[in-house]
Parts: structure tokens; C-alpha cells; sequence
């Protein structure tokens, strides 16, 4: 394939997918140009300080834990939201951190993560058909003509709610919120008295513990800041191009071009076609980016990918969130395991365990079994060990809310417990309670994993 000189806009001269269809284009072109003007969300150096983390990720040194909403939605922005999912998404980094002994490399699907791809463009109910709702940036969920004609003016609103949450977010990783002393406190009332709340406070208190001998030991918040404060990342499927093109910015430090609207983007399954535009843009930014990896996918498609996304082999460039579904992983991951093996590809491998898992539930609602979950990640590990490669990650979408979305856990929410607290825009996510439960499990699995990694390493000399 010949590459043609990249530039933000080259991606317009290539078919595309998943595109909105704006009835008033220079109210979309008048949006664009304003956006252009407007603040980045994140800084060139932040991606670089993630991309290096991945690298950590993709040498089996450090794990990564990717997570939030399907979609996030105007309705559900609000202060006490962010709170509640920053807190679990904190307990399930402790956990992985303290259970599977591994630092972790956190980044959340949040602060950007707004347009959603559709199976089809079109929605029908009884017989009205209406464009398909594709994400709070673009229309509204409501089914009628008005909200779901795509609207400019929601991208602007988008780009707005994403920075006051990625202030907050920055405020709890920064300003005290993060540090391990609060262990305790960021415990949800509700998940308090679940199994995962009991298995929690064990490894709340036993890091409180350290907590004091360390600092008895003359090492605490104040002198190490790794103690009160984290780095967390924000990242969104680069799905809306023309507000990715607007947001895209030289680098002053380098002179390279960074997408600035997220520290790490990702293609999505629908539109990682080669010779498109979503992979024409991705490939000409710097920032770390993610590929989902769906059962269409063969070994050489992957490879002809990486050409184009990571033709310099950077390590933490690249990130493969496998997404085939609890049944599917044995005939689909261990060749392109082996693909990339065979040409001595950098990548970080992640395990995607809701997209492949979706079914209807007798009730009509869309929801993901618990179980099927639990299985796509346990094969994705099971797959590594077996190809002696590192599975350095997850890819979920979860909430900090007490939601009924996704049946069983521990919990056991049922087909018919769908309805009491239903909320998501697009998917169905993991209540913290499953979060939690989830990254326990994790945490087991990671830790065998690593005594697997050092036993093979002790063989081979090193
Ligand atoms: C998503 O991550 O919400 C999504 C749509 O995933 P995929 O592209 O893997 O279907
Ligand atoms: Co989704």
C-alpha cells in the first residue's frame, strides 16, 4: 500500500464509516473552526508519560486497567458520578496492584467518550423509523425526529462536559483524593456489605498496615508522592473525525502532531478498514492508540494494521483490545498471537470481555452475563500462557453506580432484576460490585500469570 503524506484532514480524501448526516453543514463547519480554537483537553506530554507506561505494559512489567461507560450521556453528568466511578475504578487498580502484585497503568474510557458506532443507521419502532441515537454528541436518545436529527452544537457541548470532568478527574488523582491512606474511605455504602466489600477492607487493611510501617520506617505521603497521588489517563474511540481533526495540535516541545482531545484513542471494530479514514487519522497522531480486535480479524490483516499504525515497532504505541466473545477466544487470539510474534511486533496485548458478550435477555433488555465476562478473560489469559506472551490488560465499561445492567455476579442479578435500575445510553456496564468482583478474579489471574512469566524466564537463562 502506497502512504500518501499525512496531514489532520488527509483522512477526508478516504471512505468512511459510521458518519453522521448534518443537515446544516455550515453550522457544523462553523463548530469545527471555533473548536480549532479552543483549549487542548490534555497535554503531548501527558500522552508521552502514558505511552511510556504501555511500553512497561507491552515488557510484561505493569498491567493495564481501561474502564468506564459505553457512552456518557448530558443527563448523567454530574459530580457525584465521577466520584463514584474514579473511587471503584481506584479499589480495582488496588487490588490489582496489591493481589496481583503489579503496578497499574490506569486509563479511563471518560471525559471524551461520547459517540457511539451503530449496527445500523436506521431505528425502527412500530412503524416509525427514525436515524439510529449515536451518542449525546451527535443526537439524542429520545425517539423523536427532533432529537435525533444530528445537531453541531452537542459537540461543542461534548468538548465543554469533557473538560470539567477531566478537571475533576485530574483533582482527584492530584490533590489528595488518590492517596493510599483514604484506602478505607473509598468504599461505596452499598457495596459495603458484599462479599467484594469484605474482600476489600482484608486488602484495605492489610495496605494500612504497610501504610504504617512505612511510615515508621521514615517513608510517607509526604515524602513519596506516589503515595497521595496517581496518574490517570483519559482515552474515547476516535469515532467523530471532524472533531478529532479539530482538536489535533502540534506539539510545540517536538513538533509532532497529538491528538489532544484524549491521552490515548482508539479504532473501533466497525472502522478499522485499512484504507478508511479512521485509520488514515490515527495513524498520523502520536499519543498511544488502541485497535479493537474482532473476530473478523486474521493475522495478516493485523500485521497490514500495524504497518500503518506503528510502522517504527514503538513500544506502548499500540494496544490490541481482543473483543471476540467468552466462546471464540481459542479460534481467534492465538493466531494473531502468533502473527504478531512471528514478525516481532511491540504491542500491548488487552482483553475486552463485554462486546463480544452482549445477548437479549428475555425481558428485551440488552445485557451481558457476568459469567461469559468472567469467561473471555480467563480464556484470554489461559491463551497467553499457552503462547507464552504477556495479557497485559482489560477493556471494560462499568459504572460506579448500584445499576442492573449486566445479569449474575455475586449478587446474582437475574433477567428480571434488568428493570429496576437500567440506566446506560448504549451498553450494558458492571456495577461496582462486578467491577470489584471482576478485578479480584484479575488479580488472581495476573498473579499466576507472573509466576508463570518468571518460571519461563528462570528456564531460558535470563
Ligand atoms: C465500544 O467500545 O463501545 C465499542 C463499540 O466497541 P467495538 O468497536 O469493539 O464494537
Ligand atoms: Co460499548
Amino acid at each position: 500500500m502506497i502512504k500518501t503524506s499525512w496531514t489532520p484532514a488527509s483522512w477526508q480524501q478516504k471512505p468512511i464509516q459510521q458518519v453522521p448526516d448534518y443537515a446544516d453543514k455550515a453550522a457544523l463547519e462553523a463548530v469545527e473552526a471555533r473548536l480549532a480554537t479552543y483549549p487542548p483537553l490534555v497535554f503531548a506530554g501527558e500522552a508521552r508519560k502514558l505511552k511510556k507506561g504501555l511500553a512497561a505494559v507491552s515488557r510484561g512489567e505493569a498491567f493495564l486497567l481501561q474502564g468506564g461507560d459505553c457512552a456518557e450521556s448530558f443527563l448523567e453528568h454530574h459530580p457525584d458520578n465521577i466520584r463514584d466511578f474514579f473511587r471503584v475504578f481506584l479499589q480495582m487498580a488496588v487490588v490489582l496492584t496489591f493481589a496481583g502484585q503489579m503496578p497499574v497503568v490506569k486509563v479511563g474510557r471518560i471525559a471524551g467518550q461520547f459517540a457511539k458506532p451503530r449496527s445500523a443507521p436506521m431505528e425502527k419502532i412500530g412503524d416509525v423509523e427514525l436515524p439510529s441515537y449515536r451518542g449525546d454528541n451527535i443526537n439524542g436518545i429520545e425517539f423523536t425526529p427532533e432529537a435525533r436529527n444530528p445537531d453541531p452544537r452537542r459537540i461543542e457541548d461534548s468538548y465543554r462536559q469533557s473538560a470539567a470532568t477531566l478537571n475533576l478527574l485530574r483533582a482527584f488523582a492530584q490533590g489528595g483524593y488518590a492517596n493510599l491512606e483514604h484506602v478505607h474511605q473509598w468504599m461505596l455504602g452499598f457495596v459495603k456489605d458484599s462479599p467484594q466489600g469484605h474482600h476489600y477492607q482484608e486488602i484495605a487493611d492489610r495496605i494500612s498496615e504497610s501504610m504504617a510501617f512505612m511510615r515508621a520506617c521514615g517513608i510517607d505521603p509526604e515524602t513519596a508522592p506516589s503515595l497521595r497521588s496517581t496518574d490517570f489517563f483519559t482515552s474515547h474511540e476516535a469515532l467523530l473525525l471532524g472533531y478529532e481533526q479539530a482538536m489535533t495540535r502540534v506539539d510545540s516541545t517536538t513538533g509532532d502532531w497529538y491528538a489532544t482531545s484524549g491521552h490515548m484513542l482508539w479504532i473501533g471494530d466497525r472502522t478499522r478498514q485499512p484504507d478508511h479514514a479512521h485509520v488514515e487519522y490515527m495513524r498520523g497522531v502520536k499519543n498511544p492508540i488502541g485497535l479493537k480486535c474482532g473476530p473478523s480479524l486474521t493475522g495478516d490483516g493485523l500485521i497490514e494494521l500495524i504497518d500503518l499504525l506503528n510502522p517504527e515497532n514503538e513500544p506502548g504505541r499500540l494496544t490490541l483490545i481482543c473483543r471476540f466473545g467468552a466462546n471464540k477466544v481459542f479460534d481467534h487470539l492465538p493466531q494473531l498471537i502468533r502473527a504478531v510474534e512471528r514478525e516481532g511486533r511491540s504491542v500491548v496485548w488487552s482483553c475486552d470481555p463485554m462486546h463480544g458478550n452482549t445477548i437479549k435477555a428475555v425481558t428485551g433488555y440488552k445485557t451481558r452475563p457476568f459469567d461469559l465476562i468472567l469467561k473471555e478473560v480467563k480464556s484470554f489469559f489461559e491463551v497467553h500462557a499457552g503462547e507464552g506472551t504477556f495479557p497485559g490488560g482489560i477493556h471494560i465499561e462499568m459504572t460506579g453506580k448500584n445499576v442492573t445492567e449486566c445479569t449474575g455476579g455475586a449478587r446474582a442479578i437475574t433477567d428480571e432484576d434488568l428493570s429496576d435500575r437500567y440506566h446506560t445510553h448504549c451498553d450494558p456496564r458492571l456495577n461496582a460490585d462486578q467491577s470489584l468482583e471482576l478485578a479480584f478474579l484479575v488479580a488472581e489471574l495476573l498473579k499466576t500469570s507472573r509466576v508463570g512469566h518468571q518460571k519461563q524466564a528462570v528456564a531460558s537463562g535470563f
